[in-house]
């Protein structure tokens, strides 16, 4: 049999940080209430004229050196962005002329939270059926450009940043079982209105939108559904997973999943505090922080899991 694993990781965020402190002069909020409801406390923002493609590229770089590879060994390029440089090409191809890569297949996937996820996916399934031997999968955001800056009850949840990984053949599983569930059913709740079909229609329609509590409720419902779905998969216990790595819209979310799974906080890796919600590069940077700062270990099995507009939500049990 031919599985994928992950050769190595890498992240980027930003230079410029924004506090709840800063929010608090820009809207009717306080540092409290962000802390108590999200547990985020500071955000990083892209530059201007920083793009999706520059955050990734960086985090790209970072991941391809720590899988010892170069640009010369990447036969796929898949990027999870629902915050892309242009509507075309697509920010993968971009990525690939910066990165030097050529020939393979690059193209964008727009699941937005969950765009990661879905990218770890169809590249293990790539790396499998043997269409590709080795891939860079992304998750890069710039939701600062999709926030409005004068609506406190979104702006202060987002962030921008950018995750890698490079997965590769191998013999045994890397990326054990993966899980990926969509209902646009509940396209209402959670969205950015505008598009290039629908154009933009009215006033503020071009920023995110949200029914902040129920998006809440259902995140809760479907990542504790997702959780038993993919034990039940793989005929596991919850004491066999070493960590959980999380999606990081909002600490009371992941404490909900990390209680489904009996795991204490020490073993749920926590970004949400530095980056707040960097939608599809949340899961490769939180993965990205742990394995850099030697807590997620060679050998050890990880819960990546995450949540959003669609609905969309996933999980991928990955033996490190
Ligand atoms: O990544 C994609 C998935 N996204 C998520 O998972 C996000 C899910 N939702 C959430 O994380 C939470 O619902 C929020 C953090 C967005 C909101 O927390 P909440 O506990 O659900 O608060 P709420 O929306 O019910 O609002 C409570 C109150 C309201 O005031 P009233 O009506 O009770 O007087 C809001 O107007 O808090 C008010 N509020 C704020 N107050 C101070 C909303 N935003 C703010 C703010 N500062 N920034």
């Amino acid at each position: 049999m031919r599985y994928s694993r992950i050769a190595g990781t890498g992240g980027y965020l930003p230079e410029r940080v924004l506090t709840n402190a800063d929010l608090a002069r820009m809207v009717d909020t306080t540092d409290e209430w962000i802390v108590d409801r999200t547990g985020v406390r500071k955000r990083h923002i892209a530059a201007e004229g920083e793009t999706t493609c520059d955050l990734a590229e960086h985090a790209s770089r970072r991941a391809l050196e720590a899988a010892g590879v170069g640009p010369g060994d990447i036969d796929l390029v898949v990027v999870g962005t629902a915050t892309p440089d242009m509507i075309f090409p697509s920010t993968a191809c971009l990525l690939q002329e910066r990165l030097d890569i050529h020939d393979g297949p690059a193209f964008d996937l727009q699941a937005v939270c969950t765009g990661f996820l879905y990218a770890l996916d169809i590249a293990d399934k790539f790396i499998r059926t043997g269409s590709a031997d080795r891939a860079l999968v992304v998750g890069a955001e710039t939701f600062s450009r999709i926030v409005d800056w004068t609506d406190r009850s979104t702006c202060v949840l987002f962030g921008d940043g950018a995750g890698a990984v490079v997965i590769e053949a191998a013999e045994v599983p890397g990326i054990v079982s993966t899980h990926l569930h969509a209902d646009g059913r509940y396209q209402s709740l959670l969205n950015v209105p505008s598009g290039v079909s629908r154009r933009c229609d009215g006033a503020g329609s071009g920023y995110i939108q949200m029914a902040g509590s129920e998006v809440f409720r259902a995140a809760v419902k479907a990542l504790d559904r997702i959780v038993d779905e993919t034990l039940a998969a793989n005929r596991l216990a919850k004491t066999d997973i070493d960590w959980l790595v999380p999606h990081q819209a909002n600490t009371r979310i992941i404490a909900a999943t990390a209680k489904k799974l009996d795991l204490p906080m020490s073993r749920v890796v926590l970004t949400v505090e530095d980056h707040a919600n960097t939608s599809a590069a949340s899961v490769p940077l939180a993965l990205d922080c742990a394995v850099r700062d030697g807590r997620i270990r060679r050998g050890e099995l990880l819960l990546l899991e995450a949540f959003g507009g669609g609905f969309t939500w996933g999980s991928a049990l990955v033996r490190y």
